[in-house]
């Protein structure tokens, strides 16, 4: 590797190697998202060159090596002097990028039929991760691990669940890339397989999912003073696709209702497109506080 100012560069050879040994690295792709969809390293998290400097609270900065790809080394050469300006470390540009790489490649916006957000966290959580109650955190269907794996590299200590074990398998090989500890368990939260155990997390976070029945055991798993943040779709989500049967999808204002005798830091309802697809999607989210 040959040294340069605040980031060193790697050859794609040796960043290929790495990943094959195992070594924890998070890939970072800052072409567009249609270069992306065509051709990318499996497991790499996608920001736009030109979305960089207001999206990089999503890029895990916990000391684990930063490799940053794009098709040639020019834009990946203009990310790594922002990132170093915004503190990330260290940082590697790959050089030649994608025309230069020998390694696997993948296509498609979609890591998993279930879950289509590769490792890139919610916006919600990454604009109020802060308001959590620092310490154990359970994220209920987590899918490949996304918002979990962010937790962890903000230095949260991370319990993750979810019933479809291909998910769970591809949560823990992302955290182990990535160097972001966490605990990955298939269960089912829906038939008592996985019971929530009462009073045992400082926060839970859920994202994308909603079983009502299990509402409950959310509120009864927060110690006193912890905090759920939750944001799932509502039934406006019917008029732009998938989830349409309403068991999954909220009424307005039910989250407020469901966590009515807690402190609400944050409630938003919101229609609009969604970051990562740019499909528009209906969703709400809250960030609630257990009284003390
Ligand atoms: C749309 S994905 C959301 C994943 C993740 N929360 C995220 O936002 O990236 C919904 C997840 O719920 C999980 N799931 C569905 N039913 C479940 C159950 N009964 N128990 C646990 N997880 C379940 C699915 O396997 C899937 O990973």
């Amino acid at each position: 590797m040959a040294p340069e100012k605040r980031f060193e560069t790697i050859s794609g050879d040796e960043l290929y190697r790495r990943l094959a040994v195992g070594k924890p690295v998070v890939v970072l792709d800052v072409r567009t998202r249609t270069e992306f969809e065509q051709r990318h390293i499996p497991g790499s998290l996608l920001i736009p060159l030109q979305d960089l400097e207001s999206r990089c609270s999503e890029v895990p900065n916990s000391g684990t090596p930063i490799a940053v790809v794009c098709e040639v080394g020019m834009r990946s050469k203009s990310a790594c002097t922002l990132l170093s300006e915004h503190g990330f470390h260290p940082l590697y540009n790959v050089t030649g990028g994608l025309k230069r790489w020998t390694g696997p490649l993948a296509s498609g916006l979609e890591p998993d039929k279930h879950c289509r957000h590769g490792i890139t966290p919610s916006s919600f959580l990454v604009e109020n991760y802060d308001l959590l109650r620092k310490g154990l955190v359970l994220d209920v269907a987590m899918g490949e691990g996304r918002n979990a794996i962010y937790l962890a590299t903000r230095g949260f200590d991370v319990d993750g669940v979810d019933v479809n074990p291909k998910a769970v398998a591809a949560a823990r090989a992302a955290a182990r890339r990535l160097g972001a500890p966490i605990r990955a368990l298939v269960g089912n939260c829906e038939d008592g397989t996985y019971e929530i155990p009462f009073s045992s997390h400082d926060s839970i976070i859920v994202f994308n999912y909603l079983h009502r029945p299990l509402f409950d055991g959310i509120k009864n798993g927060v110690v006193p003073g912890g905090v759920v943040i939750y944001q799932t779709f509502t039934k406006e989500q019917t008029r732009f696709g998938r989830p349409k049967n309403p068991d999954y999808l909220l009424d307005p204002a039910e989250l407020k209702s469901i966590f009515a005798d807690w402190e609400i830091l944050r409630y938003r309802e919101f229609i609009g497109p969604a970051r990562s697809r740019g499909e528009m999607r209906a969703v709400a989210g809250i960030v609630a506080r257990k009284p003390a």
